[in-house]
């Protein structure tokens, strides 16, 4: 039997993946960036084994058994055409998987569950592929996944070519170049949300025209200038782009049709709350973003953070639907536990 368990962190992007060119493959319309987050909080733990008493593939996510759905089993396709060892390449696995957090919600799980499941696939298939190698499989499953491989901040290079061998992700700069930089989740509602990103990723690209002049008039120039902010630890300059590109993105839902809604009254709320606190302080203090779900993560240098987490759980606070706010840091590295 070989077995092995690996956890996996959450990523939230700053610029935003929605769209795909080619939906077999999994390669998205503009290329995106995102911060990982600790595993303290949010993580996914999943443990894959071999084994020749298996006599079929099996899933338990969250402690229930799943179906194996087309995405797990290209994936499971892939790393067994892939593999070197002749004695896996018909092997059953049985994968079980945790979240700490709500799953489906909107707050990237399934980057982090198929970032696990690759990894920890990739251990006992491939031992030699390195995480980019990894990315490229990851992003198969779920196209954030592919950016929870690396830890800090991480660009999913679109690529250009159509087998899509280029399109994988890259660490920007290690989470040590930023350390008093966290993240604040304010979890709105936990619930499932109401249109699944790749369905609703679907229906933009199939019908709102402002997509592509988002895909090739305004990210290029974010994914560089974020780089740049990044790069020099520019708060006030990372803050605004994050914070325009999660509007963007949200102006895409509301140019599909029929529209997708993911933001709330809350959501809203917090986002007048951050800009109102910026104006005061005549800085950013805090940057919002918003996924495909209610909930927003902020952004906050250390120094403020105490302050943005009272004044978000003095206005929100825990309340039923809604967890107030806990803070995250930033982690460089996935959290590997290998035992083969
Ligand atoms: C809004 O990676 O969940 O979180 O590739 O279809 O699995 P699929 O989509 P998914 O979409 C994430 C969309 C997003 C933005 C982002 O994380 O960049």
């Amino acid at each position: 039997m070989k077995e092995v368990t690996v956890t996996a962190p959450v990523n939230i992007a700053v610029i935003k993946y929605w769209g795909k060119r080619n939906v077999k493959l999994n390669l998205p319309t503009n290329s995106s960036l995102s911060v990982t987050l600790s595993q303290d909080h949010m993580c996914s733990k999943t443990t894959v084994s071999v084994d020749d008493s298996y006599d079929t593939d099996s899933l338990f996510l969250n402690d229930e058994q799943n179906e194996i759905g087309g995405r797990l089993s290209n994936v499971l396709a892939a790393f067994r055409s892939l593999t070197e060892d002749a004695s896996l390449k018909d092997a059953k696995v049985k994968i079980t998987s945790t979240n700490n957090f709500p799953t489906a919600a909107g707050l990237a799980s399934s980057a982090s569950g198929f970032a696990a499941l690759v990894f920890a696939l990739g251990k006992v298939f491939v031992p030699t592929y390195n995480n980019s190698q990894l990315s490229t499989i990851a992003r198969q499953g779920s196209g954030s996944a592919c950016r929870s491989l690396f830890g800090g901040f991480v660009a999913w290079e679109k690529g250009e070519s159509e087998d899509g061998t280029d399109s994988s992700a890259v660490e920007v700069a290690p989470k040590s170049h930023w350390d008093d930089l966290d993240a604040l989740i304010c979890v709105v509602s936990a619930n499932k949300k109401a249109v699944a990103s790749t369905a609703g990723m679907q229906r933009t690209v199939e019908t709102s025209p402002y997509l592509m002049h988002r895909a090739e008039q305004v990210v290029p120039q974010r994914m560089a200038d974020i780089t740049d902010a990044i790069k020099n630890k520019d708060f006030d300059k990372f803050a605004d782009i994050t914070m325009r590109d999660s509007n963007s993105f949200h102006a895409t839902c509301l140019d599909t049709h029929p529209p997708i809604f993911y933001l709330t009254d809350v959501s809203r709320l917090i986002i007048g709350v951050v800009h109102a606190l910026n104006e005061a302080a005549g800085r950013a203090v805090a940057a919002y973003t918003f996924d495909a779900g209610p909930n927003a993560v902020l952004y906050v240098q250390r120094k403020d953070k105490d302050l943005v987490l009272s004044i978000v759980n003095d206005l929100f606070g825990p309340c039923e639907g809604a967890q107030g706010a806990s803070h995250s840091t930033l982690l460089h590295e996935a959290k590997i536990d290998v035992d083969l």
